[in-house]
């Protein structure tokens, strides 16, 4: 799914972060199956929104957040189990956050949803910074 074809903004919010110690591929799968989820969920002309920032207990977060249908509360639960597939757009197999959820956790990170009624939905993962080499 492209952002140009919807017309979708994708707003980059980045601090200088920590570079982060893992397998480049695996962590892109993830980002790229979250901003997936995001984009094919948006409603056209609307804005996603990517923000990283340097948490002071050595942690890297970053937020993705959309503005489309959001996630059901009682559905939020179950987004990460593998086939689970809760409203909006229903294309995929239901598997990109079960996968994701086990690339981030073998990283010594965490992935969580969260989302208000019609509000849409935000993602935050939170990964341990890597130690620079120089220092
Ligand atoms: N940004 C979002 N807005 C609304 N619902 C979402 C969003 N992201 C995920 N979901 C819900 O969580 C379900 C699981 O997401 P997941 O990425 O695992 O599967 P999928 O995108 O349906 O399929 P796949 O990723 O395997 O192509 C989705 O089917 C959808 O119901
Ligand atoms: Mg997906």
């Amino acid at each position: 799914m492209q952002a140009e074809e919807k017309g979708v903004e994708i707003k980059i919010d980045a601090e200088p972060a920590s570079a982060v110690i893992g397998d480049a591929d695996r962590l892109e799968q993830v980002f790229g199956n979250i901003l997936d989820n995001a984009l094919k969920n948006s409603p056209a002309q609307s804005l996603v929104e990517i923000a990283a920032h340097n948490l002071k207990d050595e942690t890297v977060e970053v937020r993705i957040i959309d503005s489309g249908p959001g996630i059901p509360p009682e559905q939020l639960a179950y987004v990460f189990e593998r086939f689970y597939q809760a409203g909006g757009v229903r294309s995929g197999a239901g598997l990109g956050l079960a996968i994701a959820r086990e690339i981030i956790t073998a990283h010594g990170g965490t992935i969580e949803a969260q989302s208000e009624p019609r509000a849409g939905a935000e993602f935050i993962i939170r990964l341990p910074a890597g130690q620079s080499l120089q220092e």
